[in-house]
């Protein structure tokens, strides 16, 4: 029986994932290199911390803890200038409406997001209001793929891993849903996020009632 859904922030709800890469790339040609296409994919769901040890062993670089942290700053102002003029119709298509959908069927909504931003973000695209709880980068200490932020939104929901959908765009995100016992549905390419349950090109492609029954049916 499903209770709950928990949604990830970036690439789910919002079309954040080009500029999060955007300023990382920004930070990789500073240190004189570049990302490219499928580092994109590796890079979408690992926190801030987790992105920038990724790049830096990419571009066989080593820096001071002092140097890190203040790429760790320089890259936030960076993402922070891009979604400075972010607003309620900057949601991707049918967010809106499907969570709507999901507080009519009176399904307990979680956020399950490595952002320290996503606070921020939700209030820019006017979404705060649909989450009973709200699980984000600042209140984590692991990266996905380890599953601990759908842990604590789901402990905070009161329900079992069982009984929520996760759904994620990233491969890291897909690896924690199910590491942790949930149920799994990918927003994106279905090639990249084959290891979900199911895969939408987007939440309007689907509905909480659909999601709901194919997974009744899967059972
Ligand atoms: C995730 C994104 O949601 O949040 C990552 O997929 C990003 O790309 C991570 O690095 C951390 O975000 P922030 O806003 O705390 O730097
Ligand atoms: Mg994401």
């Amino acid at each position: 029986m499903i209770r709950g859904f928990i949604f990830d922030l970036d690439g789910v709800l919002v079309d954040t994932p080009n500029l999060h890469f955007a300023a990382w790339r920004k930070v990789a040609r500073s240190l004189g290199f570049d990302l490219n296409e499928s580092q994109y994919e590796e890079l979408k769901g690992l926190n801030r911390e987790a992105s920038l040890i990724q790049i830096l062993d990419w571009g066989n670089t080593k820096l001071s803890s002092q140097e890190f942290n203040d790429l760790m700053v320089q890259k936030n102002e960076w993402y922070l200038e891009m979604t400075a003029t972010m607003i309620s119709d900057d949601a991707l298509p049918g967010v809106h409406e499907f969570l709507k959908a999901a507080k009519d069927l009176k399904l307990k909504i979680g956020l399950g997001s490595a952002s320290q931003n996503a606070r921020k973000i939700l209030d820019q695209v006017k979404m705060t209001n649909y989450f009973d709880v709200i699980i984000d980068g600042t209140q984590t200490t692991k990266s996905k793929p380890d599953p601990q932020v759908f842990e604590l939104g789901t402990k905070k929901l009161n329900l079992r891993p069982s009984s929520i959908v996760v759904f994620e765009d990233s491969k890291a995100g897909i690896k924690a849903a199910i590491d942790g016992g949930f149920k799994s549905v990918g927003i994106g390419d279905r090639k990249t996020l084959n290891a979900a349950s199911m895969v939408y090109k987007g939440l309007y492609a689907t509905s909480p009632l659909k999601v709901i029954e194919q997974f009744n049916f899967k059972s």
